[in-house]
């Protein structure tokens, strides 16, 4: 049987370019779709695709704790009629960037829900399918940007004063801590926070003002294709050898040390139990 991996932001990008490796590498993948028009785009676009595997496409959306239940609940569907239960590669891609506060129907701002909360959620509800895996991996894509961040618990959702790029970039640190934490409470499925590196995808026109797209576009014509990063991704994915590098950071398939403060296991700690009561709405 096929291994199976299940890929957020699958529809797009980072996603997108993941989704292709894998099943070019004969992985079964479930690609979650918030969007019916691209998850039958996706669909489509790997029809021809010279493969053994499955591409199973799933509807969700991350951007609430119900909504990302529900994802969950159809994720974890496929993998039982399917799979028995088992789950080999998780690859956490979804992420936006976003102009303006926006709050979600549970108070909490969208980014941050995004981001992080659904992190949480997803990788929290697949951890007994992990378990049945004989080879687990989860990836989480955080950002370089993770480095020019700060964490202040009085303010972790940006909701005071709101910044676009502060929010951001907060998010892609509580990525790394998440999962340094995670590392430490399940040692038996490997984990690792990855660096893509600055990549040519629509990321920045999504839910931006008109300047904001404008400055992503400038930036990110010296940004490289989505296949580079994902390129590394899938041998994390897929390697043995990175199986007793959990809990790091990775840029370009090479360990590297993240913001220090991402080691603070205090730290690690609080946004874990903060995070976890913020998940129970
Ligand atoms: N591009 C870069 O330079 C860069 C650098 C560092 C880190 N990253 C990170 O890489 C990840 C992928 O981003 P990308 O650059 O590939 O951007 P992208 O092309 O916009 O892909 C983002 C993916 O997430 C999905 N998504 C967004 N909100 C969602 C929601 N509420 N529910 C379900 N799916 C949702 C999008 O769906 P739709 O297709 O429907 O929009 C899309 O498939 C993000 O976590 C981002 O922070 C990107």
């Amino acid at each position: 049987m096929n291994k199976v991996a299940v890929v957020t932001g699958a529809t797009s990008g980072i996603g997108r370019a993941n989704v292709e490796l894998l099943l070019k590498d004969n992985i079964d993948v479930i690609g979650l779709a918030r969007s019916e028009k691209r998850a039958e785009e996706l669909k489509i676009s790997f029809s021809d695709l010279e493969t053994s595997a499955k591409l199973h496409i799933v509807m969700g959306d991350l951007s609430s704790n119900q909504k990302s239940k529900d994802a969950l609940k159809n994720i974890q569907y496929v993998l039982n009629k399917h799979y028995q239960g088992r789950l080999d590669i998780l690859m956490n891609i979804a992420g936006i960037v976003s102009s303006g506060l926006h709050v979600n129907e549970d108070g909490n701002e969208l980014t941050f829900a995004t981001n992080h909360l659904s992190v949480f959620i997803l990788t929290l509800g697949l951890v007994s399918y992990l378990e049945k895996s004989t080879n687990p991996r989860i990836l989480v894509v955080s950002s370089l940007s993770h480095y020019r961040a700060s964490i202040n618990f009085n303010n972790l959702q940006n909701k005071k004063c709101y910044n676009i790029l502060k929010a951001y970039k907060r998010s892609k640190l509580y990525n790394v801590f998440f999962v340094k934490a995670f590392a430490r409470k399940y040692p038996h499925l490997p984990i690792f926070a990855i660096d893509p590196g600055l990549v040519k995808t629509e990321i920045g026109l999504k839910n931006t003002s008109k300047l904001a797209g404008k400055i992503w576009l400038w930036r990110v014509s010296k940004g490289t294709d989505a296949i580079y990063p994902a390129s590394f991704m899938a041998k994390i994915a897929i390697d043995q050898d990175y199986v007793t590098q959990t809990g790091l950071y990775f840029k370009e398939g090479i360990p590297k040390k993240s913001n220090p403060i991402t080691y603070n296991e205090t730290y690690q700690e609080r946004l874990w139990d903060i995070t976890k009561e913020l998940v129970k709405s």
